[in-house]
């Protein structure tokens, strides 16, 4: 799949998971970022690749938001290589992901959002829907979703 001038790819968990530890557990050690649905066969894993290399990663899940309606699909474990932020890779993850999701489906996209990346997400037409929350050892966070399908 490509996004514009953005190499995207659908690639397998044992891809996805080495950046995802390195991004989102740099400051816990050992743990394993394993996240409940990423073995599910409706779970979708993607790629952002900068000349060969992988460069930022996304997971789609079909897990409506509590409390939501059953057309819910969950983004998680969304992260981009410090050296290549700001260079359009998360944004093309993201479209890639709400593509999947539509083509499957998926009316709505949801996260639980650190609150550090809230402005990209908002960037990315979503929006807060929850009061901040503590995610013990990594800090607060908000849920934000986006409606991707009529
Ligand atoms: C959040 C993150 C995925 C953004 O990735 P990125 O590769 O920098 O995103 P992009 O380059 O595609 O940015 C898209 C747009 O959002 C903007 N943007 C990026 N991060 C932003 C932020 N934290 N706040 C506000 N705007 C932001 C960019 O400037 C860009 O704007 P433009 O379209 O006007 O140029 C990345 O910073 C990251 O991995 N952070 C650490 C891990 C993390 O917090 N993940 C989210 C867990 S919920």
């Amino acid at each position: 799949m490509s996004a514009g001038p953005f190499d995207v790819r659908r690639i397998a968990i044992e891809v996805a998971r080495p950046l995802r530890v390195t991004v989102l557990r740099a400051d816990m050690p050992g743990d394993p970022a394993i996240f409940a649905g990423d073995d599910e066969p409706e779970t979708a894993h993607f790629g952002a690749f900068k000349a060969d290399a992988l460069v930022g990663v996304v997971t789609a899940m079909h897990h409506p938001r509590p409390g939501a309606g059953a057309e819910g699909w969950q983004l998680r474990g969304m992260a981009t290589l410090p050296t290549v932020r700001g260079e359009g890779h998360g944004a093309a993850l993201i479209r890639a992901a709400e593509a999947f999701v539509r083509e499957h489906g998926g009316r709505i996209a949801w996260f639980n959002a650190r609150r550090a990346a809230e402005g990209f997400y908002a960037h990315m037409g979503y929006t807060t829907v929850s009061e901040e929350f503590d995610v013990p050892g990594i800090g607060p966070h908000v849920v934000m979703e986006k409606q991707i399908a009529g």
